[in-house]
């Protein structure tokens, strides 16, 4: 499942972040590539910007799987949610398509991580903090450092139990669902274990202008 219905107001390149282009390509198209050439993957959902699903489906043409289309909602949260409701294995993986740089290994690793252990409800790409992280006040008072050992920085895909992941999504209130920024963070609350995967730096996300400089960077030059 691909959440691509965001509005990109950070960026601002005056439309939505999915239909940008990067490197040549519309931003969606990269992880819709990334998503098909994956060997676990059998079909994608992707959730749109409202009354954009038929240009996110051009996209999608000759990608080579079987791909569906659903507006997205006005959260993050609430287009997952619409996207997973479609999706049709019994394990599903939830990609952005904010982090287009997301390579076919890393989905595949995710799923294989999880069919492979029943006890887990789900597991989640991540990389090592490298900076060091402190918690703070809302006026900015230093509240603790965290022990860096222990602190992961989170990305996607992630992958759930989808039965596991509708069920989370159905007993979440609408405030609880505007604040998550990941679904693992659903199955942290509602109960569940959860593993991390290594990801990897190049799988950045695309939040702002200077994000695009270093994707395309990072996309002309592969080795990097
Ligand atoms: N997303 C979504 N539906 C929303 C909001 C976000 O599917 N209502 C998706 C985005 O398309 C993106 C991912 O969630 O792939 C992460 O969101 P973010 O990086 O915040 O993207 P935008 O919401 O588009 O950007 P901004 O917050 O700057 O408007
Ligand atoms: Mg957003």
């Amino acid at each position: 499942m691909i959440a691509a219905a965001g509005s990109g107001e950070r960026l601002g390149a005056g439309g939505p972040k999915a239909f940008i282009d990067l490197a040549g390509r519309p931003l969606l198209a990269w992880s819709l590539a990334a998503m098909a050439e994956a060997e676990t993957i059998g079909s994608i959902v992707i959730a749109a910007p409202p009354g954009a699903e038929s240009r996110a489906a051009e996209i999608a043409e000759g990608v080579g799987v079987e791909v569906s289309v659903v507006p997205g909602g006005e959260s993050r949260s609430a287009s997952v949610a619409a996207g997973v409701a479609e999706t049709a294995g019994e394990v599903v993986a939830v990609h952005d398509a904010a982090r287009p740089l997301v390579e076919a290994s890393l989905i595949d690793a995710v799923v294989s991580r999880l069919e492979a252990n029943p006890e887990l409800s789900g597991v989640v790409a991540a990389i090592p903090a490298t900076d060091t992280v402190k918690e703070a006040s809302v006026s900015r008072r230093v509240v603790r450092t965290l022990d860096r050992d222990r602190v992961w920085m989170v990305q996607t895909p992630q992958a759930f139990r989808a039965a596991r992941l509708v069920e989370v999504y159905s007993r979440t209130g609408e405030r609880e669902l505007e604040g998550a920024t990941d679904d693992a963070m659903l199955i942290e609350h509602h109960g569940g274990d959860l593993l991390l995967e290594q990801g990897s730096p190049r799988n950045l996300k695309v939040t702002t202008p200077l994000d695009m400089r270093v994707a395309e960077a990072l996309l002309s030059e592969p080795g990097v």
